[in-house]
């Protein structure tokens, strides 16, 4: 079997004492590579001030070889704060108003595409299967390419990936295609997503679709295909059903003194309605007066890419929201949202999603949404909660089971946190089931294997 090499910006190394990765794409690529083992090469996390590179930081870890870069801060400053996050996340995420536009930072993220495969390709052996993944690292198959090298490498996308109106905004819409066409196999999270990237490329020119979504354009011909991320669902029903003796889990139990529990978990980030769903949740407060004292939502949002103004802004406007809110509806014997600021071990938030009857996961887009898949897995079977979701995140193609909504639309949230507290246990058991058979199929491996078998037949 070939050697699998991995490539994505962040990398987490399990450290004892380490904060949890929080995001997906470091929770589910730490599982996928721990059943298969590999070398796993990204950024350190670190920058200096220097130019010449330290070697790269090599740790292994079990079956895993970890392959670390330093940045410097110029780097980090326009490839990741820059480029990335202030221009192909906000238009990935529909958010043309965010896009922030600067030509020292669309060079700087090319530049270091460029570094990132001159430190890459010394490490790479014939056989080695490369696998590049997420919005940072578009261009890294072309640099490779340049370099000689033979290799399959496939490339799958973690984020949407947004409609030409809003792709071809971007002023270097053009090299982005043209990164994505120098894969074997380009994966998106749903066909809606593949159905963007084939309907822009034909619109505007640059290409074809051919049978078995083959695509052809700058002179190549590549796959693109759909493969939906998913979670370890096995091992996290068992650390949600090992997790009621946890120290937090109890406390937060005690704490909620028999009132049903509602659940968010998200990085701080505008792409997840937190602030709509804070809004929903006190529209269904007002608008159900039963329920008052009767519930406690506790919102989990560890702080994220804070050096980028729009999320450091974020920060100061959610808190004064969820603070606003309990003033409002709050009473001396109850606070209705708890807002925790700090990232959570996930074998603790598997414990957490169990205890509540609610899961609401609201995000206005979403490429998939990992906390949707993991609340599903940690439920009870006996007494299984609700999960409110909305339908602009890739997993409500998948977990028909939930309530499915609009985000934007206040109301109709509000309603459904009403409908899941009221729901007969014989239909929440109905919904669950469906739901978990699915995961149960469609886990990480499954997602994993799927991709592999495709760029292996590429
Ligand atoms: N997560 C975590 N601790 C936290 C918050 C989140 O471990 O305090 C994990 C969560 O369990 C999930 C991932 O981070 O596995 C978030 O993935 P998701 O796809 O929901 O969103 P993303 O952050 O990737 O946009
Ligand atoms: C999303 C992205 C990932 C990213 C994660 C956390 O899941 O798809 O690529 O790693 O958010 O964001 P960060 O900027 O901290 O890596």
């Amino acid at each position: 079997m070939s050697r699998l090499v991995i490539v994505s910006n962040r990398v987490t190394v399990p450290e004892k004492g380490g904060a949890a990765p929080a995001g997906g794409l470091a929770v589910a690529l730490r599982a996928a590579l721990e059943e298969r083992g590999g070398v796993w090469m990204g950024w350190s996390g670190k920058s200096s001030g220097v130019r010449e590179p330290a070697p790269l930081d090599i740790k292994v870890h079990g079956n895993i070889t970890y392959a670390l870069t330093d940045l410097t801060k110029t780097d980090v400053e326009e490839y990741y704060h820059g480029f990335a996050n202030r221009v192909l996340w906000p238009i990935c995420h529909y958010r043309l108003d965010l896009a922030e536009y600067g030509r020292k930072e669309m060079a700087g993220y090319f530049r270091v595409n460029r570094f990132f495969a001159q430190r890459l390709a010394p490490l790479i052996e014939k056989d080695d299967i490369i696998w590049v993944h997420d919005y940072h690292l578009i261009p890294l198959a072309s640099e490779l390419r340049q370099m000689g090298l033979k290799n399959k490498i496939g490339f799958f996308l973690h984020i949407p990936w947004p409609p030409a109106d809003v792709l071809f905004t971007m002023p270097v819409h053009e090299q982005i295609m043209r990164g994505l066409s120098q894969y074997d196999l380009v994966g998106f999270q749903t066909v809606h997503d593949l159905d963007n990237f084939g309907g822009g490329l034909v619109r505007e020119g640059i290409g074809e679709r051919l049978d078995d979504n083959k695509f052809s354009t700058y002179g190549r011909t590549f796959k693109g295909g759909f493969y939906s991320i998913s979670i370890e669902t096995k091992e996290f029903a068992e650390f949600a059903r090992k997790a009621a003796s946890n120290v937090m889990v109890r406390k937060a139990r005690q704490s909620v003194e028999g009132r049903n529990l509602i659940i968010g978990v998200d990085r701080l980030d505008y792409s997840k309605g937190i602030t709509q769903r804070i809004d929903a949740f006190e529209r269904f407060i007002t608008t159900n007066p039963a329920h008052q004292n009767k519930v406690t939502y506790l919102q989990i949002t560890p702080k994220s890419r804070s050096e980028v103004p729009e999320y450091e802004q974020m920060q100061r406007t959610v808190a004064e929201q969820a603070g606003r809110v309990n003033g409002a509806i709050g009473t001396v014997d109850w606070v209705p949202i708890r807002y925790i600021n700090r990232s959570v071990a996930r074998p603790v938030l598997a414990g957490l999603y169990r205890l509540a009857r609610i899961g609401l996961v609201t995000p206005l887009r979403d490429g998939m949404n990992l906390v949707a898949k993991e609340y599903v897995a940690a439920q009870d079977p006996d007494d299984p909660g609700v999960l409110v979701l909305s339908r602009f995140a890739g997993a409500a193609r998948e977990l028909t089971g939930a309530l499915l909504v609009n985000p934007y639309d206040i109301e109709g949230t509000a309603h459904a946190i009403a409908r899941g507290l009221t729901m007969s246990l014989e239909e929440r058991k109905q919904r669950w089931e469906k739901m978990m058979d699915h995961l149960l199929k469609h886990d990480i491996n499954r997602w994993c294997d799927d991709f592999l078998q495709d760029l292996a037949r590429s």
